[in-house]
C-alpha cells in the first residue's frame, strides 16, 4: 500500500503556523497531500485524518485499539486538570470514569436543566443597556460559566459561588491566549517564577481553586441531600461495577474537567451563533419566523426541538468547529482502514475543521447556510464537532440544549446588532486548544422586545 503522504518539518518549525494560524497550516497540508496526511520526523508518525471512511472506522473499532498520548501527563493540560480527569484517562480507567460520568449528561435529564439555563441568562442580560455596546464573548462566558456552576457543581449564590465565578474566568481568561497556547504546547515552559510571572499566577489562581472544590465536596459529605439534582449530587451517588463511588480526589479533577471542557467550547459556540445571526439578516429572520408563534414563556424541550434553530446551531459548530480537531488517539497495535496502513504508535488528528469543510459534503463550504442541515442527513463521521466513538463529547446534549435556550431567550428578549467594526466577515483566533471569534467581537442592544421586564423564576 502507498506510504501517507505528508512533511517531515520538525515541531519548531511547524509550530509557529499551527499555534498561529491552524486552519491554514490544516488548509496547506489538506491541499498539499489530501485528506490523510502526516507531519513531523517521526517515528512515531503523526497523522492528520480528514477521510470520513477511516474516521468512521477509527469511531468504531475497538478501544483497546488506542491509547492517549503518555505526554500528556505533566502537560499544561494535567496541571489543570489532574490526573484522574476523563480527557486524560485511558484503557479500564477511562471507561469506569465514563460510565460514572455519563448518567447526568443524559438527553433525559435535560428538561431538569432547562429552566436553570433561561433563568442564568435572564440574570446576565438584565445587565444591558440600550446603546451600550457590550462584549460578546465576556457575556457569552459568564452565561456558560453560571450554567456551570448552578448545573454541574449545583452551587448556590454566595460567597463561594462568587469566589469560583471569578476566580475560574480569570484563570480561563488568561490560558485563552494565543501566547499561552504554548504553555501546552511545551510543558517545559511551566515555570513558577514567582506571584507575578505568567506561570507563577496560574499556579496560585488554580491552588485557590483547587481548595473551594475541595471545600464544596466536603460540605456535601457532611450536608447530603438525597433530592438534589445537580451533576455534582449524581456524581457522588453512583457506584461503578464494585460498588465503589469516585474518591475526592477524582470528584475534584472531574469537576475541573467538566468546567474547562463544558464552559468555554458552548460560550465559543454561542458567540458565533449569535455573530452569524446579526451578520446575515436573512439567517435573524427566519429564526425570528419560528421562534416567535411559541410566545413568551415557551416550555425549553419545545424551544430545543425547533428544526431551523437546531441547523443553525449545527452550521455554527460545522463552518468554525470550537475544536479543530479531536482528541489525540494514539494506535496501540496496526490499523487498516480505507486502503490506509497505520503502524501501531502512530498518533492521529482526527481533523473536525477539515471533515467540516469538504466540498463533497458541504458545497460552498465557506458559506453560513444552515439549510443544508435541512436538506441532508449528514454520518457521525461526516458532522462530529463532538467528536466521536468511545471518546465522543459527554456533554454533547448539555451544550446543544445549552446553545438553543441561550439563543432564543436572548433573541426573544433584545433586538441587538453588531457593533459597527464587527459588522464584517470574522475569522477565528486560537484560545488555548480551541477556536473562537474574536475577543473584542461586540453587540449593541438596541431596544426590549418584551413590553414586561424579564422574571426570574423563583
Ligand atoms: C459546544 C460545546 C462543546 C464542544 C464543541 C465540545 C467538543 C468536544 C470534543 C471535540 C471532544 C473530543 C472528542 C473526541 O476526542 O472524539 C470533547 C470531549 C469532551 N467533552 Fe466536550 N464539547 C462541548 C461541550 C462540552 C460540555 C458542556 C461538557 C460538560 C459539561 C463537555 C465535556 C467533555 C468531556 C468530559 C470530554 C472528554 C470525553 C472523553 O475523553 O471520554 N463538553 N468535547
Amino acid at each position: 500500500m502507498p506510504a501517507i503522504p505528508g512533511s517531515n518539518a520538525p515541531f519548531w518549525r511547524r509550530a509557529p503556523k499551527l499555534i498561529l494560524r491552524p486552519l491554514d497550516y490544516f488548509e496547506d497540508n489538506y491541499r498539499r497531500y489530501g485528506a490523510v496526511f502526516q507531519v513531523g520526523e517521526g517515528p512515531p508518525p503523526s497523522i492528520y485524518v480528514a477521510d470520513p471512511a477511516v474516521i468512521q472506522g477509527i469511531f468504531q473499532a475497538d478501544a483497546a485499539q488506542f491509547h492517549v498520548p503518555p505526554q500528556n501527563v505533566g502537560s499544561g493540560l494535567t496541571f489543570l486538570l489532574g490526573d484522574h480527569s476523563l480527557l486524560l484517562l485511558d484503557g479500564e480507567r477511562h471507561r469506569r470514569h465514563r460510565r460514572l460520568l455519563m448518567p447526568p449528561f443524559h438527553g433525559d435529564r435535560m428538561r431538569a436543566y432547562g429552566n436553570v439555563i433561561c433563568d442564568l441568562t435572564a440574570q446576565v442580560m438584565a445587565n444591558w443597556q440600550p446603546r451600550q455596546a457590550f462584549n460578546l464573548r465576556a457575556a457569552m462566558q459568564d452565561i456558560t460559566l453560571r450554567v456551570i456552576l448552578k448545573a454541574v457543581f449545583g452551587l448556590e449564590e454566595g460567597d463561594r459561588y462568587d469566589r469560583l465565578r471569578q476566580l475560574l474566568s480569570t484563570l480561563l481568561e488568561g490560558l485563552g491566549t494565543p501566547f499561552s497556547a504554548f504553555f501546552i504546547f511545551f510543558p517545559g515552559l511551566q515555570k513558577d517564577l514567582g506571584p507575578l510571572s505568567p506561570w507563577g499566577r496560574f499556579v496560585r489562581i488554580k491552588a485557590e481553586i483547587d481548595a473551594l472544590i475541595y471545600a464544596e465536596i466536603e460540605d456535601r459529605r457532611q450536608h447530603s441531600q438525597p433530592d438534589r439534582t445537580d451533576i455534582l449530587a449524581l456524581m457522588m451517588s453512583a457506584r461503578d461495577d464494585q460498588g465503589q463511588p469516585l474518591s475526592d480526589g477524582e470528584l475534584h479533577d472531574e469537576l475541573m474537567t467538566l468546567l474547562v471542557a463544558g464552559h468555554e467550547t458552548t460560550a465559543s459556540a454561542l458567540a458565533w451563533a449569535l455573530y452569524w445571526v446579526h451578520w446575515l439578516p436573512e439567517v435573524g429572520d427566519r429564526l425570528g419566523q419560528e421562534l416567535d408563534p411559541l410566545g413568551s414563556a415557551p416550555d425549553p424541550l419545545a424551544v430545543a426541538s425547533q428544526p431551523y434553530l437546531t441547523a443553525l446551531c449545527q452550521e455554527t459548530l460545522r463552518i468554525y468547529p470550537v475544536a479543530p480537531t479531536t482528541g489525540i488517539r494514539i494506535l496501540s497495535r496496526p490499523l487498516t482502514l480505507a486502503g490506509y496502513d497505520f503502524p501501531a504508535g502512530a498518533v492521529l488528528f482526527l481533523n473536525i475543521y477539515l471533515v467540516h469543510h469538504r466540498e463533497d459534503l458541504y458545497p460552498e463550504p465557506e458559506r453560513f447556510n444552515p439549510e443544508r442541515f435541512l436538506q441532508r442527513q449528514y454520518s457521525p463521521a461526516e458532522f462530529m464537532p463532538f467528536g466521536g466513538g468511545h471518546r465522543s463529547c459527554i456533554g454533547m446534549a448539555f451544550a446543544l440544549m445549552e446553545m438553543k435556550l441561550v439563543l432564543a431567550t436572548v433573541l426573544r428578549h433584545w433586538e441587538l446588532e453588531l457593533a459597527p467594526g464587527d459588522s464584517r466577515p470574522l475569522h477565528p483566533v486560537r484560545r488555548g486548544l480551541t477556536l473562537a471569534p474574536p475577543g473584542r467581537l461586540r453587540l449593541v442592544p438596541l431596544a426590549q422586545r418584551s413590553p414586561q421586564p424579564l422574571a426570574l423564576t423563583p
